[in-house]
């Protein structure tokens, strides 16, 4: 019934011959139709990838965005500018975004606001620390962060959000959750959900990220709360990249 998304995110990586790489091994790979994919791509990428992934069952995405549609903001981006070079998804409240940029739930609530308000699909990410979950509160903590987005939608504004759970210790460190903890913090989130709106709970696109790999993804996407994966440093290698989508079929 949902339908399974497998989404690379490149953070600041990659290059124009990269993107050429993928796309010439897409051509001519099988890629499982049940499966969506996207390319969440570093925003000057974007044009070089519209033009060479066209025709080829894949959509394109960006990683952060402006809260307002234009204006002074020197260095910014709207999602008005992202939709114009083929951004379907756009990435919100990523926790490097959260940590490094210091965007915190108001922020991450404006920049949905004006995703949505720009026809993009936002992605929520979302996920504890290793502390958070230490002292227990894993649950907790996702779903405030659930609930600083989602109380601020209407009904039909929460049934156009993927959300991304992503424990921050798993990222990047090569520590993945277990499925069966992954699987755990899937349900709590979705049980969330239902509260919101019954339907919002079943069909709720939730995808796992976090050192998700070859290896490791079809344990992941067995689970069934899990309905797709955010795949970071994975998702530049164009073979492991696509192992995982086959898994995802
Ligand atoms: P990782 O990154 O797969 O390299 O852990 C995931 C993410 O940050 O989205």
């Amino acid at each position: 019934m949902r339908r399974p998304l497998i989404a690379g995110n490149w953070k600041m990586n990659g290059s124009l011959a990269l993107v050429e790489r993928f796309a010439q091994a897409f051509t001519t790979a099988e890629l499982p139709a049940e499966v969506d994919i996207a390319f969440m791509l570093p925003a000057p990428y974007l044009p070089a990838a519209q033009r060479s992934f066209a025709g080829l069952p894949v959509s394109l995405g960006a990683q952060t965005l402006h809260p307002e549609p234009k204006g002074a903001y020197t260095g910014e981006i709207s999602g008005a500018m992202l939709k114009e070079f083929g951004a379907h998804y756009v990435l919100v409240g990523h926790s490097e975004r959260r940590s490094l940029f210091h965007e915190d739930d108001t922020a991450v609530l404006a920049r949905v606001r004006a995703a949505l308000q720009a026809g993009l699909e936002p992605v929520l990410c979302l996920g504890e620390t290793l502390e958070e979950r230490e002292t227990g509160s894993t649950e907790a903590v996702v779903s405030k962060q659930l609930a600083a987005v989602f109380d601020g939608l209407d009904e039909s504004e929460r049934r156009r959000l993927t959300v991304a759970y992503e424990p921050v210790w798993a990222i990047g460190t090569g520590k993945t959750a277990t499925p069966d903890q992954a699987q755990e913090v899937h349900l709590a989130l979705r049980q969330r959900l239902a509260q919101y709106d019954t339907a919002l709970g079943e069909t709720a696109r939730l995808l796992y990220g976090g050192s998700m790999n070859k290896d490791n993804a079809a344990a992941l996407l067995a689970q069934p709360d899990i309905d797709g994966g955010l795949i970071g440093g994975a998702s530049l290698q164009v073979d492991d990249f696509l192992a995982i989508c086959q898994s995802a079929g």
